[in-house]
């Protein structure tokens, strides 16, 4: 049985690796062993870059027995491959968004890695940020009554000014709705509980887009998927929602309410882990802001509670931990099934139905510390 802090290998070190690599450093109960990518320099210099002692590829991070936990930062077309493998070798996964491109990869891994009596997680972990899980105790507490619907919207032109290699971002298993979809879905679903069934529309402005910065800069790559994406959800709670995500948009804009009986919240950007959060009563003729409390760390809070979990499994008496972690590969397979959903709506022009599963994530307590060593030396 292992104790003390987990160790973790990072795969795939590419642009959001720096976030990771840098916030899971700060965790006590995280201990960043390895950095793995295919090309191999990446690997050795975010390596150098953290003081990460190995670095190399996927089989030489699988290899080592100090690795219990895979961070599968690859690209989204790697997730199902790069997960599937590290199961194998015994090690647990925490995957980048979205979990796999296609739900039955994804059904496949979560089976996998229960019949391995491993626990698998998926990104984003944004709703255990302070912003967001402000937003929802502030439902909770009743301060717009009952919830009754969201509007949400995410616009821009898309990644490609800024990502110095962005073709992923327009294959299938990106695009607006699976790129950035997660984020705001991961949360209506935190808020409302399950997706019971979608409506959607989908279409593309461009064929071709041009990579605008870094050493590919001028180059053009092909948009394989829709661009602009505007879904209608109903939830089993009797909630919906109406959601747009776009890469079509000169006007960039993020947009994130949820209507009650007694008010409306402007819930802060999902894919931020901090505030604003402001509410508007009936009959207020202003927005209040809200205290918004708790971590505002980075990307690798769901690792860390994924870490705790792996290891209160591990606690002989057993504190039936192992399906605790919030960023649950369950959480994430619904909300992969949720813009599968869309996307079949869109070609069918129907509206579509999930399967019945997932149970939505239990607030983080308001005290929770991501730099306390629970897990002891
Ligand atoms: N860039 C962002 O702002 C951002 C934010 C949140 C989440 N994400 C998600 O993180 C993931 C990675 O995004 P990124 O922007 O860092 O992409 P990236 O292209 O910058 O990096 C991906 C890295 O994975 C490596 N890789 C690809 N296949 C591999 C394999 N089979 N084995 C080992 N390494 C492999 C690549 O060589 C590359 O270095 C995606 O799922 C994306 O949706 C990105």
């Amino acid at each position: 049985m292992n104790t003390g802090p987990v160790g973790v290998a990072v795969v795939g070190a590419g642009v959001i690796s720096a976030e990771y690599l840098r916030t899971l450093g700060t965790f006590p109960d995280i201990r960043i062993v390895a950095v793995a990518d295919i090309v191999p320099e990446r690997a050795a210099a975010a390596a150098a870059t953290h003081g990460i002692p190995l670095a190399g590829d996927l089989p030489t991070v699988l290899d080592e027995p100090d690795v219990e936990l895979i961070v599968n930062l690859t690209v989204p077309a790697a997730h199902a491959q790069v997960a599937s493998a590290a199961l194998r070798a015994g090690k647990h996964v925490y995957g980048e968004k979205p979990l796999t491109t296609d739900p039955a990869d994804a059904e496949k891994l979560l089976a996998e890695a229960s019949e391995r009596g491993l626990l698998l997680g998926g990104a984003p972990d944004t709703f255990l940020g302070a912003g967001l899980q402000s937003a929802l105790r502030a439902v909770r507490a009743g301060h717009i009554g009952t919830p009754v619907a969201a509007t949400t919207a995410v616009q821009s032109l898309g990644p490609e000014a800024w990502h110095p290699d962005p073709a992923f971002f327009y294959q299938p298993g990106a695009g607006p709705l699976f790129d950035l979809g997660p984020y705001y879905l991961t949360a209506l679903v935190a808020l409302f509980g399950r997706v019971e069934r979608v409506a959607a529309t989908a279409a593309r402005a461009r064929v071709r887009r041009t990579v605008g910065s870094g050493p590919k800069a001028g180059q053009s790559f092909p948009v394989d998927v829709p661009t602009h994406v505007s879904a209608l959800l109903d939830f089993a709670s009797g909630a919906s929602a109406n959601s747009t995500f776009s890469f079509d948009s000169s006007h960039p804009r993020i947009r994130f309410e949820i209507t009650g009986t007694e008010g409306t919240l402007a819930v802060p950007d999902p894919n931020t882990f901090r505030g604003p959060l402001r509410v508007r009563a009936n009959g207020d003729d202003a927005w209040r802001e809200l205290p918004v409390r708790g971590r505002t760390d980075g990307r690798g809070l769901g690792v860390l509670d994924m870490a705790r979990a792996i290891r209160a499994a591990d606690d002989p008496p057993g504190r039936g931990a192992r399906d605790t972690h919030r960023a649950s590969g369950a959480l994430a397979l619904h909300v992969l099934h949720t813009m599968a959903a869309i996307t079949r709506s869109a070609d069918r022009a129907e509206f579509t139905r999930l399967p019945a599963q997932v149970v939505p994530p239990t607030p983080l307590p308001e005290d929770w510390d991501p730099t306390a060593v629970t897990l002891g030396r």
